[in-house]
């Protein structure tokens, strides 16, 4: 059976394309979710793809994947710095993790430089621009085949 990966774009990321693009740039959503199923199939991967402006979908989307998905890629979007519920939600279905940020969090506001996620994932990836969720994958790809 082939691997599944679970990609969470959370809040606001719908809207990738046209917002602010001078930090988050002029992908969409859409190119974001096709970069990352090619990415995947080079490693015999797939992609479910969720996006959600809505905590509880998200902690929904999180919990179905322990059923059929291998690890997780997330763009918690605001929600990183403000959810102990997806945290939760995280530890709780036990799946390797890659937290993706398209900007780089650390040089911006002092609010978006904590993480609720960041000491729990497998790893973190921050400043890439969109390319980061290709590198997440890679990542994930290589955690699952150790
Ligand atoms: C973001 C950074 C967050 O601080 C912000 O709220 C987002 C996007 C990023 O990808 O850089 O919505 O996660």
């Amino acid at each position: 059976m082939t691997a599944r990966i679970l990609l969470v774009n959370g809040p606001n990321l719908n809207l990738l394309g046209t917002r602010e693009p001078e930090i988050y740039g002029s992908a969409t959503l859409a190119d974001v979710e096709s970069l990352v199923t090619r990415a995947a199939r080079d490693f015999s991967l797939e992609v479910r793809a969720v996006q959600s402006n809505h905590e509880g979908e998200i902690i929904d989307a999180i919990h179905a994947a322990r059923e059929d998905c291998a690890a997780i890629v997330i763009n918690p979007g605001a929600f990183t710095h403000t959810s102990i519920a997806i945290r939760d939600a995280i530890s709780g279905v036990a799946l390797p993790t890659a937290e993706v940020h398209i900007s780089n969090v650390h040089a911006r506001e002092a609010f978006r430089q904590h993480s609720y996620l960041s000491d729990i994932a497998a790893c973190v990836i921050v400043g890439c621009g969109v390319q980061g969720y290709e590198f997440a994958v890679r990542r994930i790809a290589s955690l699952l085949a150790e």
